[in-house]
């Protein structure tokens, strides 16, 4: 089967994102600019960056900005938008789940309401060698809801298509996978969004009791 976002239109995505009483992008991009101004990275990577959204809140100081989407459509559209912003901006095309994907590591890891499109564990895994040993991950996860449909109905219903891929990740077993994996939970809070859905914010670091030593 074709993964769904393939097919989706990046004007639906946004459109969707930004509609009044969903509201998610502004958001995302807010908790993007947040974690800049806590840890002043000099690299960051952007998972399921979709068309950009946030890369206008990351200062052009910034020496080097990744940002990975299976879609090509949508990678090709932020190069449009980004190309000339950054001193180096690397965008990859491909699936954060398969080896062959991958980068050298950066300072910050912003993951939003992407583990929900993934197998986490296998990407949780990953996203720990994407991440220079003082750097930060930080995840947005959706939580479950009684009055909110996991996809929220909008005029743009192909947004629906993806109601199908969508798996809610336990906030508790990313902090176990995150662990297993050498990384320490710094901090995890709940975040409800203007329209109605909650969200959970979590920051990782990697653990210092397992940095590597390195000899002369
Ligand atoms: C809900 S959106 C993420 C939101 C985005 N960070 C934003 O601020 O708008 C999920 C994004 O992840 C991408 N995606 C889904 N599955 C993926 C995968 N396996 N590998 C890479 N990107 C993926 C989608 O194409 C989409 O752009």
């Amino acid at each position: 089967m074709d993964n769904p976002w393939l097919d989706l239109p990046l004007a639906d995505y946004e459109g969707h994102m930004a509609l009044p009483g969903i509201e998610q992008a502004q958001m995302l991009s807010d908790l993007l600019a947040d974690a800049i101004a806590q840890f002043e990275p000099q690299s960051i990577a952007i998972l399921g960056c979709a068309g950009g959204n946030g890369f206008d809140r990351i200062p052009e100081s910034v020496a080097r900005v990744v940002g990975v989407d299976i879609s090509p459509r949508y990678i090709a559209e932020v190069e449009v938008r980004y190309q000339d912003r950054f001193k180096k901006l690397e965008l990859i095309v491909g699936d954060i789940q398969k080896t062959e994907i991958g980068f050298a590591p950066v300072d910050l890891i912003f993951a939003g309401l992407v583990l929900e499109y993934v197998e986490s564990d296998k990407v949780i895994a990953r996203m720990r060698s994407w991440l220079n040993t003082c750097g930060h991950m930080v995840t947005v996860l959706q939580l479950p809801s009684t009055t909110c449909s996991q996809v929220s109905s909008s005029p743009y219903s192909s947004l629906q298509s993806l109601a199908n891929i969508m798996n809610l990740v336990p906030l508790h077993a990313l902090q176990h996978r995150a662990e297993a994996n050498s990384l320490v939970q710094l901090e995890s809070r709940t975040l409800d969004s203007a329209g109605g859905k909650t969200f959970q914010v979590q920051i990782f670091s990697p653990s210092q009791m397992h940095a590597p030593t390195y000899s002369e």
